[in-house]
C-alpha cells in the first residue's frame, strides 16, 4: 500500500513537473496588429492607445483582428530585484494602464521579449529572468508573448523556448505563444507542445519579389517568404502554426501585390498580424485587409495550410481544404505582366494526404464564387477563363452543388 501511494505520488510529480503550453488560445490563426513593421523603435504609448481606437472605429476589431502586440524596444531597464520596466519616456504610464485600456476596447495586449540577453533591438533581453518575465506579464494582463531569438549563443532553443513556455504556465495567465526563431532549429518538428506558432523564416520586408541584403542577415520579400514555406504545410494545424512573419499589406507595395500577398498569407492559414499604421490607411489598404470571405479562408475552423497544385510560366495554382467539403483555390500571377489563364479542372483532381481529402472533380460539381469580385463565377463544370494582372491573385471559393 505504501509502495503504491509513493508510485502514485512520484508519477503525479512527474506528470505535473511537465508543464504545458496553454491549450485552446490559437484555434484559428491569430489576428491583429505589430508595432515593428511600420514604427520599428519608435513606438510610445500615444502611438498604441491610437491604434487600439482605430482598430475598433475601422471595424478592424469586429473583423477578427483583436491583439495589439508591442514588439521591441518598449523596454526601460531592470529595477534593483531583475524586474523588467516600461521605458519611463516612451510608456509613462506603465504597461499595465496600456493593458486596462487596451482590454476596455475589447481587444487583447501582446508584449515583445527575446530568450537571449538582449533583444534584437539591444533592449534587455529575459535570459535568467524567465520566471520574473513570466510573472510580470501576468500582473500586467498580457495576452500575448512574441519571443525573439538575438543574443543566445549558446543557448539552446529547444531548451530556451520550452523554459519559457514553462514559466507562462507556472505564471498562471493564459498568454499565447509565439516563437521568433527564425526557422533555423526548425521548430515545426518539435515546437507543437512549446508555442502556437513560430516563425519558418527571416524577416519580411514591404517588397514583392526581392531580398535585402544587410551583410550579416537578410530581409525576404513576399515571394521568397511564400517559396519557403515548401515542405511545411503537415506541420500546422490548430492551435499550432507555421508563421510566414507580419503583414506588409499598406506599408508601400502596389494595391495588387498588397492583395497577393494576403491573400497567400490567408491560404498559408498563416497568422494575421497587421503591420501598417492602421490610423492612416487607404480605403484600398482596408479593403484588402476587411475582405470577410478572404479572411474566412484563412481563418477555417480545419485549419488546413493550403498547398501548391501547380507551378508553371510564373503562375501558381493553390488550394487549401474547408469545412463543408469546400475549398479555397487562389491562382497567382508571379509576373510583371498580366497573364491568360485557362482554369481546367479535370487537371486538378488532387488526392491530399495531409488532410486526407480530395477534390473529386470528376464527381463533384462545385460553384465558383470570386472572393474578390465578389462575382459568382458559374461552376466547377465550365473551365474558368482568366486574365490575371501582374503580381496578383485571383481567388475563388468552390461549394459542392451536384453529385455527379
Ligand atoms: C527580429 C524579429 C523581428 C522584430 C525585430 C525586433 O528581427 O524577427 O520580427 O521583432 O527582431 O528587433
Amino acid at each position: 500500500m505504501k509502495n503504491t501511494l509513493l508510485l502514485f505520488t512520484l508519477l503525479t510529480l512527474a506528470v505535473s513537473s511537465h508543464a504545458q503550453k496553454f491549450e485552446g488560445l490559437a484555434q484559428t490563426p491569430p489576428m491583429g496588429w505589430n508595432s515593428w513593421n511600420k514604427f520599428a523603435c519608435n513606438i510610445d504609448e500615444t502611438i498604441i492607445r491610437g491604434i487600439a481606437d482605430r482598430m475598433v472605429e475601422t471595424g478592424l476589431r469586429d473583423a477578427g483582428y483583436v491583439y495589439i502586440n508591442l514588439d521591441d524596444c518598449w523596454h526601460g531597464q531592470r529595477d534593483s530585484l531583475g524586474f523588467i520596466t516600461a521605458d519611463p519616456v516612451k510608456f509613462p504610464s506603465g504597461i499595465k494602464a496600456l493593458s486596462d485600456y487596451v482590454h476596455s476596447k475589447g481587444l487583447k495586449l501582446g508584449i515583445y521579449s527575446d530568450a537571449g540577453r538582449t533583444t534584437c533591438g539591444g533592449r534587455p533581453g529575459s535570459f535568467g529572468h524567465e520566471y520574473q518575465d513570466a510573472i510580470t506579464y501576468a500582473r500586467w494582463g498580457i495576452d500575448y508573448l512574441k519571443y525573439d531569438w538575438c543574443a543566445t549563443d549558446n543557448i539552446n532553443p529547444v531548451g530556451a523556448y520550452q523554459l519559457m513556455r514553462d514559466a507562462l504556465r507556472a505564471a498562471g495567465r493564459p498568454i499565447l505563444f509565439s516563437m521568433c526563431e527564425w526557422g533555423h532549429s526548425k521548430p515545426w518538428i518539435w515546437a507543437k507542445e512549446t508555442g502556437h506558432l513560430w516563425r519558418t523564416t527571416g524577416d519580411i520586408y514591404n517588397c514583392f519579389d526581392c531580398v535585402d541584403d544587410h551583410g550579416s542577415w537578410k530581409a525576404f520579400g513576399v515571394m521568397q517568404i511564400l517559396d519557403m514555406q515548401e515542405g511545411l504545410r503537415q506541420y500546422a494545424g490548430p492551435g499550432h502554426w507555421n508563421d510566414p512573419d507580419m503583414l506588409e499589406v499598406g506599408n508601400g507595395m502596389a494595391v495588387n501585390q498588397d492583395r497577393a500577398h494576403f491573400s497567400m498569407w490567408c491560404m498559408l492559414a498563416a497568422p494575421l498580424i497587421l503591420g501598417n499604421d492602421i490610423r492612416n490607411m487607404s480605403q484600398e489598404t482596408k479593403d484588402i485587409l476587411m475582405n470577410k470571405d478572404v479572411i474566412a479562408v484563412n481563418q477555417d475552423v480545419l485549419g488546413i495550410q493550403g498547398l501548391k497544385a501547380e507551378a508553371k510560366n510564373g503562375v501558381e495554382v493553390w488550394f487549401k481544404p474547408l469545412v463543408n467539403g469546400d475549398w479555397a483555390c487562389c491562382i497567382l500571377n508571379r509576373n510583371k505582366e498580366a497573364v491568360n489563364y485557362d482554369l481546367i479542372w479535370q487537371r486538378f483532381n488532387l488526392d491530399d494526404e495531409v488532410s486526407g481529402r480530395s477534390t473529386e472533380f470528376y464527381k463533384i460539381i462545385y460553384t465558383v464564387q470570386n472572393l474578390w469580385t465578389k462575382k459568382p463565377e458559374g461552376t466547377t463544370a465550365k473551365n474558368l477563363r482568366l486574365s490575371i494582372p501582374a503580381q496578383d491573385v485571383v481567388m475563388v471559393r468552390l461549394s459542392p452543388k451536384v453529385k455527379k
